[in-house]
């Protein structure tokens, strides 16, 4: 039935899917911390990052009522650091590319976080949903329990299964506090009385208990466990890697039953994107990534530029340009840190 149905499950960003244009992928946002390279401009040195943080010089106690009248709840970058809830589920949000998956490109009020474009997986295209808090056509009427269990058990409210282009097989390994905080991020954002677009999709995978089923073999509920041998750094990195960037959902190959290949997880598979292998991030030397320093691969995940200064492109362009650019410079660095730690894999995708 739903064998491998869900492998390869890839998010197509229009414009950047379209003759892998760059140019089109810039960010949303004012405040956001992309250098102009997604604009098509000449790309910052590393590190380099926007200067304005929107909650500088403010009292925390007075942040929460200040944050929607200053910058839009659109428009925010988001804080991992910050004492405003509000600031660091938008941060999450970023890095965690719900943002990505819900809203269309160049969002802004009328239609942030009120769906997104295309997520091709192999049988069918799906449409991240509405998920402002409008109560007819959002998640307006949900609790933050409610959006734990979504989050982290792939379930509605009223049990429903969702389909698992919504990567909560990744998303099972957030912390309470980092769902706390999404959830006072998401009731902020304007709702938008915007209907969700129909998954397009085979009749035998309209029937969503098929997904219990696909759960039954590949999925594990579960959160983030430290690793008590590293310190914390590297569990930083990997809890961002695993359970909110969710980097290997893409970089795995897949089992016949559509889950993540444990022999294979970050090593890439032959079957990505519209048949497109998507590459093996393992340090290994002549399949993975291991001939790239930690500067190298700081640089692409802060504004797309490989090593030969070719730029990311298909759904790793709007990974970068909408997610991982909005890092801060401390988590690119232990994310870095992580992906190179891992162990390599000899695994060639072409
Ligand atoms: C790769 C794309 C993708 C990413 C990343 C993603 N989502 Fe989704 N999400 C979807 C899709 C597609 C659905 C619809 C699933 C279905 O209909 O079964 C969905 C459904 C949901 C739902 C259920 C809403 C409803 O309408 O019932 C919630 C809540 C949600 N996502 C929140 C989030 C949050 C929060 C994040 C970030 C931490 C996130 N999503 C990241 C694609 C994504
Ligand atoms: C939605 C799917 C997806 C996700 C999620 C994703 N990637 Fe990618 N990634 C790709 C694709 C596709 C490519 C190939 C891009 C290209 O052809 O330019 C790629 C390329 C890369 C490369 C370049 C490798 C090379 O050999 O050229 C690196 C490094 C990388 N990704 C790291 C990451 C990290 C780290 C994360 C998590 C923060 C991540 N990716 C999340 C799809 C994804």
């Amino acid at each position: 039935m739903c064998a491998g149905g869900f492998s390869s499950v890839v998010l197509v960003a229009g414009a950047v899917a379209a003759g892998g244009l760059l140019t089109a992928a810039a960010p949303v946002g004012t405040t956001d911390r992309a250098p102009s390279a997604w604009a098509g401009g000449t790309p910052a040195p590393v590190g380099v990052q926007a200067p304005t943080d929107p909650l500088d010089g403010r009292d925390s106690a007075d942040a929460g009522s200040a944050i929607s009248d200053t910058i839009p709840v659109w428009e925010l970058a988001g804080d991992p650091d910050s004492d405003e809830p509000v600031e660091r589920g938008a941060y999450l949000a970023r890095v965690g590319n719900c943002v990505t998956c819900h809203t269309e490109e160049d969002a802004e009020e009328t239609d942030f976080m009120a769906g997104g474009p295309p997520v091709e997986a192999d049988f069918g295209t799906f449409y991240g949903t509405n998920i402002t808090p409008d109560p007819d056509h959002g998640i307006g009427g949900w609790s933050e329990g409610d959006l734990a269990r979504a989050l982290r058990e792939g379930r509605g409210p009223d049990g429903t299964h969702f389909y698992p282009a919504f990567p909560y097989t990744s998303f099972t390994g957030m912390s309470d506090g980092d769902v706390a905080d999404l959830y006072a991020f998401l009731m902020e954002v304007p709702p938008v009385a915007r209907e969700n677009r129909p998954h397009d999709l085979p009749w035998y995978m309209s029937v969503r208990t098929a997904v219990a089923a696909w759960n039954a073999f590949n999925f594990r509920e579960g959160r983030f466990q430290q690793d008590p041998e590293r310190d914390e750094e590297w569990n930083r990195g990997a809890y961002l890697s695993r359970a909110v960037a969710h980097c290997s959902e893409c970089h795995s190959s897949r089992t016949t039953s559509g889950g993540v290949d444990e022999d294979l997880r970050y090593a890439g598979t032959s079957e990505g994107m519209d048949g497109d292998p998507v590459p093996n991030i393992t340090p290994h030397d002549e399949t993975g990534i291991g001939g790239w320093s930690e500067r190298h691969l700081t640089r692409y995940l802060d504004f797309g530029m490989d090593p030969d200064g070719d730029f990311a492109g298909g759904s790793m362009g709007a990974v970068i340009s909408r997610g991982t650019s909005y890092m801060t410079d401390d988590d690119r660095r232990v994310l870095v840190r992580y992906i190179r730690s891992l162990e390599p894999i000899d695994h060639s995708v072409d």
